[in-house]
């Protein structure tokens, strides 16, 4: 093999589309579907999960797949900025849509963005200027695409959202995608102001498909296939997860037995993301977890009576770490972790022995 000569197909870089990926079809497509019909049955969708679950890979995808049609304007918007006036200065530097907005005599020049249009008074408003080239662009049958990567609640969120629901109200053919860490998510649509994206449709990042795992791995490596069903079993479906296994087991020759890899594998993941995560939760999100972990089972009566906890408040500690996708319920009254080896560095963790 010349394996040498080649790249790593795995990657260890978060936010950008790997070269060995896995297809969500059954996830992104509900919400192609929605925004590509001709009666959207939604306009705003938040994708949420744990660090490392594939968020802006998951957004990306599918922006990528709507801007091969060039009835699509895909706006990337940074939450940390001005989004309103990036929008505007976006959307009129967008050497396709300025014959359309002379066209419609929309003169910018006073916000800075676009030519004097002779004869026509400059907009000095702000979001008037954005209704007239949202209008201009609905008229012609375009829709625009914002993504907004790693939402939270703030100044310009609050605004920027706002006055997107102002826009959606009045028809205007204008789509949000954003992404978040459940807790930022949960904050957002909990803001007075924002109800609106309380009824938008929240899309929990699964797993991914195990099948499509052993696939891939057996596509690159030449391994049978119940070594490569033994790698995705570990992975758990994680995408950083599939992403490590891949990375070291190409990076050691493909020779190297799974076990070999585990100890490389857990550093990988306590390093990018599980420290984070760790260090991202509440001091009794901490203890639930690691009752989970030195419990004799993890029959939620079992770990409930190890914390000595309540049912009910116990049960607002399961919800929270459900939510922000670090535990599921594999069956009813039963509780395991989402990620992969988590268990293992848990305990590792100081605070906990
Ligand atoms: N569908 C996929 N197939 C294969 N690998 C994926 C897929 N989605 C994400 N990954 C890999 O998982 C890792 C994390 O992806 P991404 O950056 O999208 O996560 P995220 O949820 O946005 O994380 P964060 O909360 O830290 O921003 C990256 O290494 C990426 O290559
Ligand atoms: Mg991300």
């Amino acid at each position: 093999m010349t394996r040498m000569n080649k790249s790593n197909p795995f990657s260890l870089s978060f936010g950008k589309e790997p070269v060995s990926y896995i297809a969500r079809d059954y996830q992104s497509g509900e919400i192609l579907e929605s925004f590509d019909s001709d009666n959207p049955s939604y306009q705003v969708c938040m994708i949420t999960g744990v660090r490392g679950a594939g968020k802006t890979v998951a957004m990306s995808a599918i922006a990528n797949i709507l801007a091969a049609d060039s009835r699509w304007i895909i706006v990337n918007l940074n939450p940390e900025r001005d989004l309103l006036r990036t929008l505007a200065a976006e959307l009129s530097n967008r050497k396709e849509l300025f014959e359309l907005f002379r066209d419609a005599k929309i003169n910018l020049s006073f916000l800075g963005f676009g030519l004097e249009i002779d004869g026509e008074p400059p907009i000095t408003d702000l979001v008037v200027a954005l209704r007239r080239m949202l209008e201009k662009l609905t008229k012609s049958g375009k829709r625009i695409l914002i993504t907004i990567d790693e939402v939270s609640l703030n100044r310009q969120m609050r605004e920027f959202a706002s006055q997107f629901q102002i826009f959606m109200r009045e028809d205007l053919n204008i789509f949000l995608i954003m992404t978040g860490l459940y807790e930022n998510i949960y904050e957002l649509q909990n803001e007075k102001t924002l109800t609106f994206l309380f009824r938008a449709p929240k899309v929990e990042l699964k797993p991914l498909s195990i099948p499509l795992i052993v696939q891939k791995y057996r596509e690159v490596f030449n391994i049978t296939e119940d070594e490569a069903l033994s790698m995705a079993k570990v992975t758990m479906g994680y995408p950083f997860a599939f992403q490590v296994m891949g990375y070291l087991k190409w990076r050691e020759g493909g020779n190297k037995p799974l076990e070999e890899l585990l100890p490389q594998f857990d550093t990988y993941l306590e390093d990018y993301v599980y420290e984070k995560i760790w260090s991202e939760l509440s001091k009794k999100d901490k203890e639930v977890v690691a009752a989970m972990c030195s419990a004799p089972s993890t029959k939620v009566e079992t770990i409930r009576s190890r914390l000595k906890m309540p049912s009910n408040s116990f049960s607002t500690y399961r919800k929270r770490l459900t939510k922000k996708g670090i535990v599921r319920s594999p069956e009813y009254g039963w509780l395991s972790f989402t990620l992969p080896r988590f268990k293992e560095f848990i305990l590792r963790q100081e605070e906990i022995q």
